[in-house]
């Protein structure tokens, strides 16, 4: 039977630990400050920004809270980005994607400071992360990687296929595997015989975007794996990228959804905005 992974109970492992932190940094006298940016009135990144407000609440973290209405120009985003970056006060900044149409998101992320980019989506911190210098790393697949870890996953030697090829979580994830010296396939969309090759996977990490689109036949015997994928189904529910029912009598761990990659996310978001004040 197959081990669920508990991303809920690391990630109140983990924030109970940067909560000490933040404690310290208090008694220096050093405040953790995140500029939360928000535009527009998606309900899913309402939801996502909230939960991100009430993780920093839990640890001690301030957070500052700019909902500004889907009208808001680019420049007048870009102002107030240019506004935080120049703010001593503030450590770290993080606007919640998908932006408005209208407004460049490839600007914006270029914008903000690298050294306040919490979110680690700076082209700057993509290309340390690439070539092993510190900087900040993406928080989903940095909160896999913790997951692994604090599961006695070993990465080491092992086939880690990733499905998805995405900025955020794809490619980082690959990047950080092979930094923990796992062998590395990144699939996609256009990838042929993807079931044979999710087959050889000891971990098989599905950032795929459809829901239970992973099943049985994909899996070896004893892999484990890491579910990206969230999705509101018919019935009100939520599922991952992955068939939960048909794979677990095949791997050996797996996370959840919900409760396994989501609130893992948040946690290292934390970790990064205590980083930025720590350097
Ligand atoms: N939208 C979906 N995931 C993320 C994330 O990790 N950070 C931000 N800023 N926006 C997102």
């Amino acid at each position: 039977m197959a081990e669920l992974i508990d991303g809920k109970k690391i990630s109140t492992d983990i924030k109970d630990e940067l909560k000490e932190e933040v404690s310290k940094l208090k008694a220096e006298g050093r405040e953790v400050t995140l500029a939360v940016i928000l535009v527009g009135d998606d309900p899913a990144s309402a939801v996502y920004v909230k939960n991100k407000k009430k993780a920093c609440e839990y640890i001690g973290i301030k957070s500052l809270s700019y909902e500004l209405p889907a009208e808001t120009t680019e420049d007048e985003l870009l102002e107030l980005i240019e506004k935080l970056n120049g703010d001593d006060t503030v450590n770290g900044i993080l606007v919640q994607l998908p932006l408005p149409r209208h407004i460049d998101e490839k600007k914006v992320i270029r914008t903000i400071s690298p050294k306040k980019d919490v979110d680690g989506f700076h082209p700057e911190n993509v290309g340390a992360l690439l070539i092993g210098e510190p900087g900040f790393v993406s928080c989903t697949p940095a909160g896999i990687i913790e997951l692994l870890k604090r599961s006695n996953v070993e990465i080491e030697g092992k086939e880690c296929v990733v499905i998805g090829r995405s900025n955020i979580v794809g490619k980082p994830m690959g990047v950080l595997l092979l930094r923990e010296n796992g062998t590395v396939t990144i699939a996609h969309s256009r990838t042929k015989n993807l079931k044979e090759i999710c087959k050889r996977a000891d971990i098989l990490v599905a950032a795929v975007g459809k829901p239970k689109m992973i099943t049985a036949e994909y899996i070896k015997e004893g892999a484990v794996v890491i579910d990206v994928g969230i999705h509101r189904m018919d019935n009100g529910k939520l599922c991952g990228d992955v068939d939960l029912d048909d794979v677990e009598s095949h791997v050996s761990k797996i996370t959840p959804v919900p409760g396994g990659v989501g609130p893992m996310t948040i946690a290292m978001l934390m970790y990064n905005c205590i980083a930025s004040v720590r350097g």
